[in-house]
Parts: structure tokens; sequence; C-alpha cells
């Protein structure tokens, strides 16, 4: 799934200033997308500038991205824990709920961004949003994906399983699974519906980001206005 809106300058506005956040020693989760990889560009920036942080990449293309900067990585598994995570998101509302998942990343975003001290989204302007109602990206086992899209239906969703933009064939996550986009019109009650999408045999997880996010950083044509 496509996840465009705002322009580069907004995402690199709100990510170069996420990345002033970071202090020397931290751990730093690096999110996956457009807006978070300004982030981790800064931050290699500010390591050949001397500043001292390992970086916790949340996908394969963070790791890249982050190798390519210069940053030191860690896995999770590496470190005590997470000082900071920066990451992006699909659609954000006022009570920094979020959905994620638009780059297929969000299993491992959230096990990173939950583990951290401090979880910031910097998102430009269109991601912003009174009520979350993008469909909500669900990772799942590929022998479940049958069983899990009539699960879904049940839920009150509509399944979509996400297809390669240019390859003929189904997307299939960092992890080997499989993914659907799951429309479920406006999202009324985003924490009972993360509750019913965790409690589905197969679902590996869903794009809900219910409590995990403490700030949004949205960058606009001339600043960044800070949410929290
Ligand atoms: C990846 C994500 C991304 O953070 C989300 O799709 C936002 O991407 P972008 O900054 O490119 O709009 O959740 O799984």
């Amino acid at each position: 799934m496509k996840t465009t809106g705002g322009t580069d300058d907004q995402k690199r506005r709100a990510g170069e200033r996420a990345a002033e956040l970071v202090s020397d020693g931290d751990v730093v989760g690096l999110g996956t997308g457009s807006t978070a990889a300004h982030a981790i560009r800064a931050l290699g920036q500010a390591v050949d500038d001397g500043l001292d942080l390992r970086g916790v990449p949340t996908s394969f293309d963070s790791r890249a991205l982050a190798r390519e900067a210069g940053i030191p990585l860690r896995s999770l598994d590496e470190v005590d824990g997470v000082d900071l995570a920066i990451d992006g998101a699909d659609q954000v509302d006022e009570d920094l709920q979020a959905i994620k998942g638009g780059g297929a990343a969000h299993a491992r975003e959230k096990v990173v961004d939950a583990a951290a001290d401090r979880f910031v989204v910097v998102a430009d302007p269109s991601k912003v949003t009174e009520a979350l109602s993008r469909p909500v990206p669900v990772e799942v086992l590929p022998d479940a994906h049958a069983a899990v899209e009539r699960d879904l239906t049940d839920l009150g969703g509509e399944p979509t399983l996400r297809r390669a933009e240019r390859k003929d064939g189904p997307v299939v996550t960092d992890n080997g699974n499989l993914l659907f986009d799951c429309d479920f019109g406006v999202v009324d009650d985003p924490a009972s519906l993360a509750t019913g999408l965790s409690g589905l045999p197969g679902v590996v997880e869903h794009g809900l980001f219910v409590g995990l996010v403490d700030t949004v950083y949205v960058g606009t044509d001339d600043d960044v206005e800070v949410r929290r």
C-alpha cells in the first residue's frame, strides 16, 4: 500500500527535528518509511559529527539505510533497553492512537517502539486525523491466511490480501508472512479492536498502535508541530 500525501520537505522537517532528541550514549529505535528515513539520515550525520549512539532497526530497509548512513547497529536482544524510538505512521488521531504497517513492517516496529522509553512518531499533516479510518494492516502466518480472512470478516472488517506492486504475487513481510489490509471504516474503539485482532489465531501482529505513542512531530511547510 502506498503511503503518500505530504511533501518530502514536511517529512524531512519532522524527521530531522526528532533526530535532535537523541543524546550521547542513547539506544535509538530506527523506524521504517520515508519520514523515518529522514531521521535516520540525520542521525548518520550526527554520528559522523561525533555523537555516540546505537540504532535498533525495525525492518530490512531501515537496517540497510542505517548501515549506509554509518550508524552502529544492534538487534533488540543485544541492548538493555531503547531510550527513544522514532518511527512514521499512516494515520494518527488526537489521542495519539496510530495505524502503522503501510510499509509492511509493523510487527517489528511495534516490538521496538513498545520497548522504547519514549516513542516519537514523525509525520506530515496528511497523516493526522480526528478518527482512525484507514484499513488496518494485519500480518498473518501464510498457512492461516484463509482462516484469518474469515475471522476478520466476522469481526466486521473487509480484508484484502496485499499484493506486491511490481511482482505477480502477495507481499511477503520481513518475517516471511502475508498481510491483509482490513477495512473497518471509522474505528470507534481502537483499543477494543486491537484486543480482538490480537486474539485471532494466526495473526502475528496488527497495525493498531494504542497507548504506545508519546509524542507526534508533524512537519509543516515551515515548522514542526508537536502533539503530546
Ligand atoms: C511502515 C510504516 C511507516 O512508518 C508508515 O507507512 C509511514 O510511512 P511514510 O513515512 O513513508 O509515509 O508503518 O510499516
